[in-house]
């Protein structure tokens, strides 16, 4: 056995030997690898895209704002033909740069991406398009221009953008989209990402935050007018809810539970009994401080109807549930009551953002700590208006 000083010198020397022999090994891995890249690069000049841009879902978009496409050489004689071949208003417009959202979910989701999409297009000076398969296209005459057929077709550079706030406004996002426009502040855009500037992008997220289409709230509110075959139905409804109640108010309720699974593995808890004998105590009537007020009629829609007339029934005399319609139609009917009081979820929102009365929801709408407590910011959610209980 070597003695202590002897034995560290050999390991030193050893631990040199061995460094060397990596260095050299590391260069020659190093060469080839640039070697390789040079090689493809050059030998694939004019990569086709690998992507589509209207529908890429199953994309790993791992941080906010991440650029995925790989196309990024534009093709201007694809993009003036395309141009020439929608009119001038619609997509030379606002410099032919479009802006789409992957749209999902159902009725509220749909309607927060269209009107955050409409909200953020007209900021930042893009053009917004939609699917024109989108299903609430069938419940509005919607504004905004559909996607062109002939986009997917061209080679057009298509940036994926991710909204990753929930309940709140993705100011990263924001700024990523202004840069896109070329109206960023502060830093500039260099290397690789400047190629890029210009490009169509396409977000995807679920955009839930009024702030987004505060400025354009009077355009939508008339533009969200229900299609005549659903908003007929729904004043028919309304008339009958309205007989023999001496033209006191209308308060129309929204119940969120069908999807109970659902809502609550992502931390949204759902409306409890104590919730709506809360809310309906508030609009009560009767003799109040102000004086006598007329006692209200209580509209219910649920995913659940069952569940309300077995559990709501006895809060109030004067309740009616709303059984058969289609979603569009019950939404269309609660929005249009006096006053609106919902639970949790995006379709209840919407019945409150529609209406013009008083809005109450459910203040304690999800389980401490979940991914909906944690996202959401309470002023960028509801409206400063509506009331919490
Ligand atoms: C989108 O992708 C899915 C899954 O790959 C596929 O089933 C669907 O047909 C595609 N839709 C369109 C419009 O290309
Ligand atoms: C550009 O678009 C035109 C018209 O769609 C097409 O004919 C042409 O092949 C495209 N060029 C490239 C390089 O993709
Ligand atoms: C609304 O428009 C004003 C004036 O153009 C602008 O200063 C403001 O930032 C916009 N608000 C939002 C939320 O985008
Ligand atoms: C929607 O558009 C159709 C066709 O232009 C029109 O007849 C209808 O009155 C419109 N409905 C609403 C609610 O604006």
């Amino acid at each position: 056995m070597l003695p202590l000083a002897e034995r560290s010198a050999a390991t030193w020397r050893y631990g040199v030997a061995r460094c060397k022999l990596l260095r050299a090994a590391f260069l020659f891995f190093a060469v080839i690898a640039v070697t390789l890249v040079a090689f493809y690069r050059t030998s694939q000049p004019d990569r086709p895209t690998t992507r589509s841009a209207k529908n890429g879902t199953s994309l790993p978009i791992e941080f906010a704002s991440t650029i995925i496409n790989d196309n990024v050489k534009r093709n201007n004689s694809a993009t003036t033909a395309m141009a020439a071949a929608a009119g001038n208003k619609a997509i030379g417009g606002k410099q032919g740069v479009i802006l789409s959202v992957d749209f999902k979910g159902g009725i509220g989701n749909q309607l927060f991406m269209y009107a955050a999409l409409a909200g953020i297009a007209e900021e930042l000076g893009f053009d917004a398009r939609i699917p024109d398969t989108l299903p609430v296209r069938s419940m509005f005459n919607l504004t905004l221009n559909t996607i062109p057929d002939q986009w997917e077709a061209t080679n057009r550079p298509v940036m994926l953008m991710e909204g990753k706030k929930f309940g709140s406004r993705d100011e990263s996002l924001l700024f990523h989209l202004s840069e896109l426009r070329g109206i960023g502040k502060g830093r500039k855009w260099k290397g690789r990402e400047g190629k890029r500037k210009g490009s169509d992008a396409v977000i995807y997220g679920y955009l839930q935050s009024w702030t987004y289409f505060s400025n354009i709230s009077e355009r939508l509110r008339r533009e969200l007018t229900f299609r005549d075959e659903i908003g007929d139905e729904a004043a028919r409804i309304l008339r009958a809810c309205r007989r023999g109640n001496d033209g006191s108010p209308l308060v129309g309720i929204h119940v969120r539970r069908g999807d109970l699974q659902a809502l609550h593995s992502e931390g949204y808890r759902t409306g409890d009994v104590d919730f709506f004998r809360r809310a309906i105590a508030h609009f009560r009537g009767g003799d109040q401080d102000g004086g006598p007020t007329p006692t209200p009629t209580f509209v219910v829609a649920s995913d659940d109807v069952q569940w309300c007339v077995e559990n709501l029934q006895n809060l109030h005399p004067s309740i009616v549930f709303l059984t058969g319609n289609t979603a569009a139609v019950d939404m269309s009917v609660i929005s249009q009551c006096d006053h609106v009081i919902y639970d949790v979820g995006s379709y209840g929102w919407w019945c409150g953002w529609l209406s013009s009365g008083q809005v109450l929801y459910m203040e304690n709408f999800a389980e401490r700590d979940s991914k909906i407590a944690r996202g959401t910011i309470r002023e960028e959610y509801f409206l400063p208006q509506w009331l919490g209980l």
